[in-house]
């Protein structure tokens, strides 16, 4: 009998659990939960004999794929995974897949929300301004930045993108501004959202130098990763601009050291909660789950990521 666990360190939502049990349930295949946990032991312990793993945001080491001698492949129920080591699962012949767009929206709406927070001074009953008339820029137009775009432009903001990988026509057909260079992008916006994969290129890569480039007043919005951000770099930024914020879903390794100097122009959720919506969590639960059986049954390897 095929054997799955879902091993999520941030629950997914009850119906998300139900749902994911259900579509297992009618295959035959036997699946178990492993949240909140809070050591590597113990997804180690919980992977023994477990041919398929749903994770999130869990890291994925080179020690759990090592251990895990039945494990065939690893869903990622989300869009980024950076957090599955793809070099030791393919050694040992794991298929590593993830699950575009699925929680793309829940992620936009975060971005939206998180704007008009700061815009509104956290709500803490100073005169703050608005979104509308204001310039946002798109730093990479995926499923979130296009997305994010929509929303914007419901709010009455003029919209700008940079992306080299995505085809300029199909950007413009949305009604966005494509310009040609990251400098421009970040010389030209009131606000910048952030939606660039972590990995070897893009690490540390928003740094000094783009974001001395930032006008005053202006906020960045980081719903990627915080490792795309070079924090000395932004510090130096925010110390040299009085006008610039940042805010980040997921706090930064330096967080205490900003909210100590730049206070209320900070703004970082505790936990990662882009994708935390029922919606999300079932779609790409659901997601996952289905191309695990598609997998086994069928040897489907769409979304395979290594
Ligand atoms: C993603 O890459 O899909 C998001 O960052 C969501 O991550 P999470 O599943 O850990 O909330």
């Amino acid at each position: 009998m095929t054997k799955v666990l879902v091993a999520t360190e941030k629950p997914f939502a009850e119906a998300a659990v139900e749902q994911i049990k259900k579509i297992f349930d009618n295959y035959g295949y036997q699946v178990f939960f492993l949240e909140k946990y809070t050591s590597q032991e113990q997804l180690i312990n919980a992977l023994l004999d477990i041919d398929a793993l749903i994770v999130r945001s869990d890291k994925i080491t080179p020690d759990i794929i090592n251990a895990a001698k039945d494990l065939k492949i690893v869903v990622r129920a989300g869009a980024g995974y950076d957090n599955v080591n793809l070099e030791a699962a393919t050694k040992n012949n794991v298929v590593v897949m993830n699950t575009p767009g699925q929680n793309s929206n829940a992620v936009a709406e975060l971005a939206i929300g998180m704007m008009v927070y700061q815009a509104r001074n956290h709500f803490n009953g100073k005169s703050g301004s608005e979104l509308c008339c204001k310039t946002l820029g798109i730093h990479a137009y995926g499923n979130v930045g296009k997305l994010v775009s929509k929303i914007a432009k419901g709010f009455g903001m003029s919209v700008i993108a940079f992306d080299p990988f995505v085809d300029k026509a199909s950007i413009e057909a949305d009604g966005v501004k494509v310009v040609e260079t990251i400098e421009e992008l970040y010389g030209n916006c009131d606000y910048i959202s952030l939606h660039i994969p972590a990995n070897e290129h893009t690490t540390k890569s928003i740094n000094y130098d783009l974001l001395s480039l930032m006008k005053d007043n202006t906020t960045l919005i980081n719903t990627a990763r915080k490792e795309v951000i070079d924090e000395d770099g932004m510090i130096r930024a925010m110390e040299e601009n009085s006008g610039l914020s940042y805010v980040s879903d997921i706090a930064p390794v330096k967080c205490d050291i900003m909210i100590d100097k730049f206070g209320n122009r900070c703004f970082f959720t505790p936990k990662k909660m882009g994708a935390q919506t029922a919606e999300a969590n079932i779609n790409a639960g659901k997601a996952a789950a289905n191309q695990i059986i598609n997998f086994i049954e069928k040897e489907d390897v769409t979304f395979k990521v290594n």
